[in-house]
């Protein structure tokens, strides 16, 4: 079966709040904060990755000039490490780098090893640290930049 990406729309909302409630625990995005990021198209570019139809990923851009931020990226449970994370970076490398953006930064959780693994291998490095910025557990941000010119995206 194929993944393909196409753009997030607002029927696409319900299924995403409740993976969020998998995939991130305390820091889940809400019904309401997906409405706004979506009505802030087309600064914000989002899209999600579909197999069969059945959504199994989803990653979105903040496009704001020379510096493009990730906003989110996420693989539903079942079906991480078979390379749909993969697909969502190059897509959002892509979209910064039409965007004019030279630059992309991201911030990450210092325990979440797969996803800085997954930045690192694109050409991300952790250029600071927030301390305990994620509450509960104070466990620190690692804010993360790839220089578009630089990267193999
Ligand atoms: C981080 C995430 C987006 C990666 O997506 P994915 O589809 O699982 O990743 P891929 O299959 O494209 O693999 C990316 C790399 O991670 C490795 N990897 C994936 N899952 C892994 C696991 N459970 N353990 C170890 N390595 C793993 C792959 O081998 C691959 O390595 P490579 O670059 O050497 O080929 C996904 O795991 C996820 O959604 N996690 C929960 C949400 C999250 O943490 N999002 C990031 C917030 S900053």
């Amino acid at each position: 079966m194929t993944v393909e990406l196409r753009e997030l729309q607002w029927p696409d909302i319900e299924v995403l709040t409740a993976l969020e409630e998998q995939l991130f625990e305390h820091d889940a995005w809400s019904a309401p904060s997906w409405w706004s990021e979506l009505a802030a198209r087309p600064r914000r570019r989002y899209t999600v990755a579909t197999e069969a139809d059945t959504i199994v990923g989803y990653a979105g851009l903040d496009c704001a000039g020379a510096t493009a931020d990730i906003m989110t990226i996420a693989v539903t449970p079942g079906q991480q490490g078979r390379g749909v994370g993969h697909t969502l970076l190059d897509w959002l490398m892509a979209q910064a780098r039409e965007s004019g953006a030279e630059a992309v930064l991201l911030e990450v959780r210092a325990d979440n090893e797969v996803a800085r693994n997954l930045y690192a291998r694109a050409g991300f490095e952790h250029i600071r640290t927030r301390r305990g910025y994620y509450r509960p557990g104070n466990v620190d941000a690692h804010i993360m930049r790839a220089h578009l010119e630089d990267s193999h995206a």
